[in-house]
């Protein structure tokens, strides 16, 4: 019943009161006229800076063949190929030189959109785009998306395939990157034992005690999807780099929502984009689904104040989150990440990412506590006796009922309520102490360029701190495995991509071509970019 129901989620999220309102793409612009079929003349004038070096030459004389006829593409990825081995022949002592001077080459082709040399540098000799290259290919695909913006063209299909490239570079560059997984069991409402239903519900809006006491049991709900069977807390120290996370350089990320880009410029938007399919292909990875599977619901990059209001989910203001479950906020929320963009201690105080679960004790610590109680019921005992002996001995009663302390608590260790915080205040509130009284709060410093990824059941638990000076910008995103009906797509006024010029064409229309529109055009193309955001991140061959 619910897998049919992706468009109804998302309907729900976007805005209120939609029906099926798919896209109706306004002419704006000839967009209609198509380019010119590739060409590989920029090989050419590329080779010359290295004219003397033995590599050079046999890549214009590779060259002068490509021009002279129409090769295919695998004749000519076996001509370089070829080429490659001649290398290794003639250079095997240099191999770092060469590694450097190749990537110079391929930096030189991205600022191009040269998308064949990419290609045929991972396939043939290995060579991938490093950071740098990769930085330099994202500014050549902006600087192209404003160049046609400005003439009115429609956009070119490299540009969608360098995003492509961009994005698979963006993954191999993260892997090196560090990270910390920490693997949970699954939980999900225990509906049988109380009334998991309706607490699943908007409750703990008012009430958190009402949350954090739902009876549960282990496993996953995903309703209506298909996640893996296995739930994890990521934290990635460097998911974004210092460069990527720049609100100067990116002004449009300070406060993003899909459904008004009309004054959010370019690199700001195809730089979101970016990082959210970066989060979407994570997840595929971390959790070992297909990544066709997975499509983002929500994301947006919202701002914190310190002394504001939550005015509620999509990007208001407001300087805490109260204690909740995002699938139990909305059932198609499988997977959930968070994205720092300002950092703790230097943009802003407080606000801490705290996840907060039941203080769980151990076998040892449970042996422990056992062992500790006996021992006092021993002492307390030994001291009755002791007590009530000597005042036989003087012959009389004891005057006071006999209170030795049974019940204090006057160990500092982990049993404490307050203790697991590293908040360390010594003055916590009554209402804090009650609130965290069997709990394990285990709260994340943001820090500007790092991210949370998690699986978004009742495993994780979580909630932000109140903010208490500053402002902290944050990109929530989440994620469903809900496949989307394919009725949905024969619906739309303009179908999946069938080529690279669909995507380009998709990108413009779904995402870059800043137009005026009204709230309920927005809802139907952020729709539509959400249904295809898969067939626009990702090359033809993985549709
Ligand atoms: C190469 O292809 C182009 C366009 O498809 C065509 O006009 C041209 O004649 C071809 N050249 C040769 C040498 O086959
Ligand atoms: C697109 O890529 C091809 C092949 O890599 C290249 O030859 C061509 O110049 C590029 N076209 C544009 C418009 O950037
Ligand atoms: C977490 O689970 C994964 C998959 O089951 C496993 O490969 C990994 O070693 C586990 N990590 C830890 C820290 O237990």
């Amino acid at each position: 019943m619910v897998s049919s129901n992706f468009i109804s989620l998302v309907t729900s999220l976007c805005l209120a009161n939609t029906v099926l309102s798919f896209i109706v793409r306004p002419s704006t612009s000839s967009v209609l006229s198509r380019r010119l079929p590739f060409s590989f003349s920029s090989l050419a004038s590329r080779s010359q800076q290295q004219s003397d070096n033995a590599m050079s030459e046999i890549l214009s004389n590779l060259e002068k063949k490509i021009q002279g006829e129409n090769l295919s593409q695998e004749q000519i990825t076996g001509v370089i190929d070829k080429t490659d081995l001649v290398l290794q022949h003639l250079d095997g002592s240099s191999e770092e030189g060469d590694s450097d001077e190749l990537q110079l080459r391929l930096r030189q082709a991205v600022k191009e959109l040269d998308v064949d040399t990419v290609t045929s540098f991972a396939s043939s000799t290995q060579i991938y785009m490093d950071e740098k290259t990769t930085d330099a290919a994202f500014w050549a695909v902006v600087n192209a998306v404003d160049k046609a913006e400005a003439e009115d063209l429609p956009l070119s299909e490299n540009i969608t395939m360098m995003l492509h490239h961009i994005f698979d570079a963006d993954m191999r560059l993260l892997q090196d990157r560090e990270k910390q997984t920490f693997n949970l069991t699954c939980m999900q409402p225990d509906d049988i034992q109380g009334d998991g239903d309706a607490a699943r519900r908007m409750n703990y809006i008012f009430d958190d005690g009402d949350h954090k006491n739902l009876p549960l049991k282990e496993g996953r709900r995903c309703e209506g999807g298909n996640c893996c069977d296995e739930c994890s807390r990521n934290i990635f120290t460097t998911f974004a780099l210092e460069s990527e996370s720049d609100l100067e350089k990116f002004p449009g990320l300070v406060a993003l929502t899909f459904n008004n880009l009309e004054k959010v410029d370019s690199a700001s938007i195809i730089q979101f984009v970016r990082l959210i399919e970066r989060v979407r292909r994570s997840i595929a990875f971390e959790y070992g689904l297909p990544l066709k599977t997975i499509l983002p619901l929500q994301a947006y990059s919202r701002k914190y104040v310190a002394g504001t209001t939550q005015q509620g989910g999509g990007g208001g203001e407001g300087d805490f989150v109260i204690l909740h479950t995002d699938e139990a906020t909305h059932d198609g929320y499988h997977y959930s990440c968070v994205l720092y963009l300002s950092t703790q201690g230097e943009d802003f105080e407080g606000g801490n990412f705290i996840f907060n679960d039941p203080l769980k004790k151990t076998e040892e610590e449970l042996k422990k506590e056992k062992e500790e109680q006996e021992r006092k019921e021993k002492d307390y005992t030994d001291e009755l006796d002791a007590k009530l002996l000597e005042a036989l001995r003087r012959g009389e009663l004891p005057e006071e009922p006999l209170d030795l302390g049974l019940f204090d608590d006057d160990d500092d260790d982990s049993s404490s309520p307050t203790s697991s915080s590293e908040e360390g205040e010594s003055q916590v509130s009554l209402e804090e102490q009650i609130r965290r009284a069997g709990r394990k709060l285990t709260p994340y410093h943001p820090v500007r360029g790092s991210a949370v990824i998690f699986s978004s059941g009742w495993e994780n638990m979580h909630e932000v701190d109140k903010i208490t000076s500053g402002t902290r910008y944050a990109v929530p995103c989440f994620f469903t495995t809900c496949p989307v009906p394919e009725m949905a797509y024969t619906q739309m006024k303009v179908g999946l991509p069938k080529s690279c010029e669909d995507q380009a064409d998709d990108w413009l229309h779904l995402l870059l071509a800043h137009r005026k529109e009204e709230p309920i055009e927005a809802v139907g193309r952020v729709k539509e970019l959400l249904m295809k955001w898969h067939f626009m991140c990702t090359p033809l061959e993985m549709h």
